[in-house]
Formats: C-alpha cells, structure tokens, sequence
C-alpha cells in the first residue's frame, strides 16, 4: 500500500483550500465575534459540491470517496472550524443515514437536495438526560393514523436552526432500553416544531447550534427511517462515520494553528535570531508536524476503511480522539509560540484555540471514544441493568405533587391560591423585590415566554402581591436583559432554596431546574402543558399568563400594604399525590388488597400487564378468597388522571 493521496485527491485540496483563503479568511473573525452563520459561504459551498461529496452521483452527490470528504472539512478547518463543522454535521450526520438507510422515495425527497447543497442537515440525538448515554432518550413518537406525533426536546444541535431537514431519534416503544428507539426525518417547517435561539458559544461560532421542541409534530409515517426500533444502531453507526468528519475538522484546526506558529516564529526575532530557530521551539513546531502527520493518516485510514465497507468503528473513534487531543495541543502550543500577541483578539490562533476544545466533546466524548475502542479490544461492558430498565432519576427538582389546573382561568386560580394558603403561605406580608436571591423567601422568575420587556409589569406586581423578590431564567437576564444579571436563578447564576418558587413562561430547561431544585413550593405558569417545568412543580396553572396573572394578583390581594416578612421559616416540602395508575385498580373491600394490573398475581399464574377485566372468572383474591365480582374499582379523581 502507498501511503499516499492520489493526485485527484491533492487537486481537490487545492481547490477547497483556495476558496478558503479566498473567501473565508477574511471574514473569519467576523463572523467569529458576531456570532454569525455564514449563508452566502454555504450557499457556494453547496454549489462547489462540497456539501455532497461521499454521495453517487445519481443522487446530487460528487460520487468522490470518503478521504476526498476529510479533506474538504480539514481544509475548510484550516481556515475556520466553525464551517468545517458545518459541513461535516450536515454531510456525516444530517444526510448520511439518509443515503445508508432511507428508502428510494425518502432518498429522492431528501437525499438529492441535501446532496446538491440546496438544503442543509442536521442530527438530532443528543437531550438533557440522553448525552454520552445516547440511549436515555426520552424524545416520543407515537403511532397516530397515518403519522408519528413527536414530544419532546433536543439540546446542541449543529446547523440547528439553519437545517431544513433533521435525523431525529425518538422513543417509539418505551421501556426496551436502546431497541425502542427509532428515527425518523423531520422538516423544519412541520407544525409544532421549533427552535431556542442558537447558542452564545466558546468557539465555532460561526456554526449554528440550538435546542429542538417538538410539541405535537406530526410527522408522516413515510418519514420513519428503517424500521421501528433501528433508531440507535442508525444513530450509532452515523456517529461513526461523523466521528471521521469531526477527527479531520480537529485536523484542519492543528494544521491551520501550525502554520500560523511556523509563520510567526520564523519571522519573530529575540535573541538576535527568529525564535523559530531557538532550538526548544524547532522541537514544538517539529512535534506538532509530526503528530499532524500521524493524525492525518490515522483518519484517512478510517475513511479507506469506511469506504471499503470495512469495519471501521474503533479505528475512526481512535482517529478522532487523537487528532482532537492534538488540536487541542497544537493551539495551546501556537498561542505560546506567540506569546501575548496570541492572546489577543483577532489573531487566528486565538479562535483556533477557541474552536479546538469542541472537538474533544462532540460526537462523542474522548471518554466515550474509549469506551467504544473498548468495546472493540477488551470487549463490551456487562450490563449493570437488565435491558431495557434503564432507570431515570427522576424529574430534577425531585418528584413533586404535580397538582395541574388546566381549563378556566379563574378556578385555577382560586385553587392554587387556597392550595398555597393551606400549605401555611401568608400572603398580607412581603419583601423587597431586589432581595439578593440567596435571602429570598419567595421568588417571582420570568421565563422566556415573558415576551416583550413591558410584560415585566405582571411580574412586578404578581411579585408584590405575593411578597416576592423578582428573578428569572438566564436568557431573560443575559441576551434580554430585562433584569440584571446577578439576580436570574440557574446552574451558572443563583441558587434559590427559600420556600415559594413562582414561574411564569419559564419552560424548564435542566440548568434552570437545577437552581431552583431545593425550593420549597414550586408553582410553574405556562402556556405550553408539555413544557419540562410542570412535572417539577407542586402546582401549575396551564394558560397564557396575560389571562392568568392579573386573576392570580387579583385573588393575593387584600387591599392592604403588605407587612414586612418576617425572618424566613423553611417551609416543608409536601408529599407527591398518588395519582392514578394506568390501569384501573380493583380492591377487595374485606381484606384491602388490590389487584395491581401491571403487577398481575403470580401465585395464580397470572401475568404481569393482565387488565382486570380479563382475568379468568375462577379467578379469585389471593388474600381472602373473596370472588371477581366482590371487587370495587378505586376511583381516582380527574386532576389525578
Ligand atoms: N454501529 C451499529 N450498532 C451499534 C454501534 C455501532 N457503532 N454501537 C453499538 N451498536 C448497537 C450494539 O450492537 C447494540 O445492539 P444490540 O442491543 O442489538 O446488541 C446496541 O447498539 C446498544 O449498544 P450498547 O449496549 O453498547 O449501547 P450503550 O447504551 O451502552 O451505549 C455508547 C454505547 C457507545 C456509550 C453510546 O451511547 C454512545 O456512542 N454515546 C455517545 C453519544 C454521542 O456520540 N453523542 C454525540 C451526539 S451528536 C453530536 O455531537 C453532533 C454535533 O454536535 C456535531
């Protein structure tokens, strides 16, 4: 084997490393401190073909092999990461398990104009409580007539909101661990879809990345790809071929820091000589060639692999946690090389550094790497669970009485102001509403739903009436600024463990949840019934707020000042309800024992998940002997449902 490129290969590079310079280097920094997606750049880039060089020709693809696709995303790495990435997220990731496992009708749907560049892809596995163990996903899709009704949220997702078309994992049979996921392609203009503005990041900035929510989104029955239950051998076998495309993005960005060092220190002088030559700094630059060249050939390896449908998954798990420890490497190198004119802004080894620190964490942690080189040398790991028992620790803010008032406005309201009442809230007193939110003992939070920023009168007032300090979530403080930014409540800003937690428009999101957690009393306000917040709330009102809000500070108010608080008692968090089973429950009024249809009765052969109704008339209880017949069925009342 010549352990070399082919000249197709090389002229390809030049090709793409010539637009680069061309086109994307001297906006690069721009669109880096902007935080800006860079369309007209894609744009040519699908018409250039390099948005679908692995695919056949046929299809709208370049029909070129899987090394020619490394290539394009190191080269465009070189210059920026954050295009790179955009490139290899939507080739490796949004389009490929298109090509791999989609049907004809799907892959001249979707494939062609992916392939051609004329829409863009995206992957969407990754949730709060499903990162590294991709196989936690709690996303829903449920069989409804002719489509799948989707639920649920997805976090980090590359392209997002720019793609038009997303590779989405969700869970269509619960309960079976990683074989009750399924995939299914999703359009972005699907009703009840929608996004969270991209994200406010560390590097690749000019790549695009946001949240996923699906409330209620159809999606046609056709767009299921492969079969019920494939979804995570998709999601795991895209992976692999993405850990290819984010090795060489790594790649890209080593070799363009490399450069920009060697540049700098061959013209640097101290010492009366370019510090290039300075014999410890010959030795970084020599290192930094030569494990350059060690990565390189690791991943164009993986990519021969891939192409020759080769088993590849270990090798390219290998070439990617490599080539992003080195990039990681080579741009601390490169700003030392440069010493403080490194550490300015504006200088490219800044961003390279900036941007490299993703690709150690993307696709799959380099811990995850090894778990998968693991799993290929030593062998899987048993299962610590039985398959399929994948047990979740439950709602963040711990399981909560989880009392929803959905309907009119007004009982809602006089509901959970009497709910509060009697949990020993008194509301004729109150405090300063710019109380630090760590001597709070209650607070108001404003959530993104709050809308435009003169909607923060409700919240005052509600805050006033409920003797409350105002607070809300990060986005509100930080990108709208409506509070300052010491007072929002969240992993990375207050923590509130006094007694009353209100939120309104506040959805939920897990760094939220987090500091609030240890609050006493939890009570969310959302239009959205889905919304995460409502199954970490004591008591939840399901409606807008406009209608909401003045009815709830109506019902506070006394028509008197409100006296000072006095000194904060921690208020007893309440016990959950117990809310009614799936099934319906029977009792045998004489003993009390009760027929548990998911739990069924052994000691008479009877299966777990046998209803109530179909058990055998012989049947009888196990406790007393009491007949069928002489069992009552336990009513649960409607909110409990
Ligand atoms: N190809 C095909 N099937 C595979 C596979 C692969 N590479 N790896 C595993 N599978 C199959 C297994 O054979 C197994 O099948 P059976 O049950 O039929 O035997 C099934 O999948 C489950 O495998 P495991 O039991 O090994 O699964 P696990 O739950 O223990 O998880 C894991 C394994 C490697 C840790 C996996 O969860 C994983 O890769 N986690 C990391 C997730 C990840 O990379 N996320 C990145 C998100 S995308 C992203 O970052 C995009 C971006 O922004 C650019």
């Amino acid at each position: 084997m010549l352990f070399k490129t082919t000249d197709e290969h090389e002229a390809l590079r030049k090709k793409v490393r010539a637009f680069a310079e061309e086109k994307i280097k001297p906006i690069a920094f721009d669109l880096d401190q902007n935080n800006q997606f860079p369309d007209d750049i894609v744009k040519e880039m699908g018409e250039m073909g390099l948005m679908g060089i692995p695919f056949p020709k046929e299809y709208g693809g370049q029909g070129l092999d899987v090394i020619s696709y490394a290539i394009v995303v190191e080269e465009l790495s070189r210059v920026d990461g954050g295009v790179g990435v955009i490139c290899s997220a939507h080739t490796s990731l949004g389009t490929w398990p298109i090509f791999a496992f989609g049907t004809e009708e799907q892959k001249k749907k979707y494939l062609v104009p992916l392939a051609k560049g004329e829409k863009i892809g995206a992957f969407g596995l990754t949730e709060e409580n499903a990162g590294s163990d991709a196989g936690g996903t709690e996303t829903t899709a449920v069989l409804e007539g002719d489509h799948y009704i989707l639920n649920g949220k997805k976090i980090f997702i590359t392209n997002a909101p720019k793609a038009d078309t997303y590779v989405v994992m969700a869970v269509t049979t619960p309960g079976i661990g990683t074989h009750g996921i399924s995939a299914f392609i999703v359009e972005k203009d699907f009703e009840g879809f929608s996004f969270s503005d991209h994200y406010d990041k560390l590097g690749i900035r000019s790549s695009s990345t946001a949240e996923l929510h699906f409330d209620n989104v159809k999606v046609p029955k056709e767009n299921l790809l492969g079969k019920e239950g494939q979804g995570f051998k998709i999601a795991m076998a895209t992976l692999d071929g993405g850990r290819i495309g984010i090795a060489s993005q790594a790649l890209g960005i080593g070799q363009g820091a490399y450069e920009s060092a060697l540049a700098y220190a061959k013209e640097r002088e101290q010492f009366g000589m370019p510090i290039a030559h300075l014999q410890r700094n010959t030795f970084k630059l020599a290192d930094m060639a030569t494990y350059l060249r060690g990565a390189r050939l690791m991943i164009y390896s993986a990519a021969e692999l891939k192409e020759n449908h080769e088993r590849y998954s270990a090798e390219a798990a290998m070439a990617k946690q490599v080539a992003s420890d080195l990039a990681m490497r080579i741009t601390t190198e490169a700003i030392q090389l440069y010493g403080g004119s490194g550490f300015i802004k504006g200088v490219d080894v800044e961003r390279f550094f900036r941007d490299a620190k993703i690709t150690q964490i993307y696709e799959g942690t380099n811990e995850i790497m090894r778990v998968v080189v693991g799993a290929n040398t030593v062998g899987r790991a048993p299962k610590m669970k039985v398959a399929g028992s994948r047990k979740k620790d439950g709602p963040i803010a711990g399981v909560r009485k989880g009392e929803i008032y959905k309907g009119d406005p007004k009982e809602a309201v006089k509901k959970l102001v009497a709910a509060l009442k009697k949990d020993g809230y008194d509301f004729t007193v109150g405090i300063d509403p710019n109380t630090p939110i760590a001597d709070a003992q209650r607070v108001v939070v404003a959530g993104r739903g709050i809308g435009e920023r003169e909607n923060m009168k409700y919240i005052e007032d509600l805050a006033y009436q409920a003797g409350a300090a105002i607070s809300s979530s990060r986005p509100v403080a930080e990108t709208l600024k409506y509070i300052p930014l010491e007072r929002y409540i969240g992993m990375s800003g207050q923590t509130f463990k006094g007694n009353l937690y209100i939120g309104v428009g506040v959805s939920g999101a897990g760094q939220h949840l987090k500091g609030m957690k240890d609050a006493s009393t939890i009570v969310a306000i959302n239009n959205n019934a889905n919304a995460p917040i409502f199954n970490n709330a004591d008591y939840g009102i399901v409606g807008d707020f406009k209608e909401v809000l003045p009815l709830l500070i109506a019902e506070l108010d006394n028509g008197e000042e409100k006296k000072p608080a006095p000194p904060m008692k921690k208020i007893k968090r309440s016990k959950p309800r117990k809310m009614a089973p799936k099934e319906d429950i029977y009792v045998d009024l004489g003993s009390g024992y009760e027929y548990d249809p998911e739990v069924g009765d052994p000691s008479q052969g009877i299966e777990p998940g046998t209803p109530f109704d179909k058990l055998p008339d012989s049947w009888v209880s196990p406790v007393s002997g009491e007949a069928k017949e002489e069992f009552v069925k336990v009513e649960f009342p409607e909110d409990r449902r």
